[in-house]
């Protein structure tokens, strides 16, 4: 009788660097390109990352997956309703990014604020002749109002960032959240308020069906003339074409972005304007965090098969529903809400 197969694990293959050689002792690791279509088989997790797509199709064609282990906060890539349907439990790695994140935001509302693109392509062009005192002026970000869309633990920890620059604070979000108000000053005001009353706004709630297109042609045209937008959450919460508009009519001041609709198409009038800045998606892009993210989502997979509760599962899919012809003795995990979760 020859002895028993390992059990399956599909695993992004672009987290190798970030793992141990051998990352689930007891599984046969299958490691899959992004750019490799879904396989179909008897596989019974998939460590999965934002480009590649799970829906109805690709889940039935793995029919003994148990857990898709995504490898960020985000996961509108994955069908979580799909997901549930079928009893596959679905984690994301929220948390362990977070500072990551912020600081990029920072790095992105300080280049635009004080025009660092600009100034870095006047060096390059031989077009600095010497200081002058009208040169680049830029925002002063000292005593100006920061608008945080979208207070989970990024937006959060963005408005932690922004007291120390002296900004004032403002955030809209479903809920009110006392601690952050009590440790920053920051008010909770509705989106229209907020957008105009800051001087720049940032993006922290994810793409869900309720904040796509949140920030349309009305909005921005809510917006301070001459505020600043900076999106390091999910590109489709903007209308890129009413943000370019806005951008190159000049009622916005500089645009700072490091998500977009289509990745990774970036529109080239976003590429070519000298007031946005523009990132290739480097939200959480620190060796310590995309080791986190990797160890978290790994500790997520190997929790599920061994049948124990995630460390940080996707709300509702965590107990998983019996599968059809499974023993009682499992979970609900009824109807789960898709959230994007607190922390974008
Ligand atoms: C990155 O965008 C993430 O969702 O972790």
């Amino acid at each position: 009788m020859g002895a028993l197969a390992s059990p399956r694990v599909l695993v992004a293959a672009e987290l190798r660097d970030l793992l141990p050689p051998d990352p689930l002792p007891g599984y046969e690791v299958c490691w899959i390109a992004a750019e490799e279509p879904t396989p179909q088989g008897d596989f019974v997790g998939f460590v999965t990352l934002l480009r590649r797509k799970i829906g109805e199709a690709e889940l039935d064609g793995l029919p003994e997956l148990k857990v898709l282990a995504q490898c960020a906060v985000g996961y509108d890539n994955l069908d979580i309703g799909a997901a549930i349907r079928r009893g596959v439990v679905v984690t994301h790695t929220p948390g362990v990014l977070t500072e990551a994140t912020a600081d990029l935001t920072w790095a992105l509302i300080l280049a635009v604020a004080r025009r660092l693109k600009e100034g870095q392509e006047m060096i390059a062009s031989g077009r600095w002749t010497a200081w002058a005192p009208t040169q680049l002026l830029g925002m002063e970000l000292q005593g100006a109002t920061l608008g945080i869309v979208g207070a989970g633990r990024i937006g959060q920890a963005v408005g932690r960032r922004g007291v120390a620059f002296g900004m004032r604070l403002l955030y809209a979000d479903p809920e009110a959240k006392g601690e952050f108000e009590n440790r920053t000053g920051a008010v909770r005001k509705d989106l229209d308020e907020l957008l105009a009353e800051s001087d720049v706004v940032t993006l922290h709630v994810p793409s869900l069906p309720g904040t796509q297109g949140l920030l349309d042609a009305a909005r921005l045209e809510r917006m301070k003339p001459g505020a600043l937008l900076i999106n390091t959450a999910r590109g489709d919460v903007v209308d890129e074409k009413a943000l370019i508009a806005a951008l190159q009519e000049g009622r916005l001041g500089g645009v700072g972005l490091d998500v977009y609709r289509d990745e990774p198409q970036v529109p080239p009038e976003l590429v070519a304007h000298p007031r946005a800045v523009c990132l290739p998606h480097i939200g959480s892009a620190t060796h310590a965090t995309r080791r986190r993210m990797a160890e978290l989502a790994l500790a997520n997979a190997r929790a599920v098969l061994e049948g124990r509760a995630p460390p940080t599962p996707v709300e509702g899919t965590w107990p998983p529903r019996l599968r059809p012809g499974a023993l009682p003795g499992g979970g609900g995990g009824e109807k789960g809400r898709a959230r994007g979760d607190e922390d974008r």
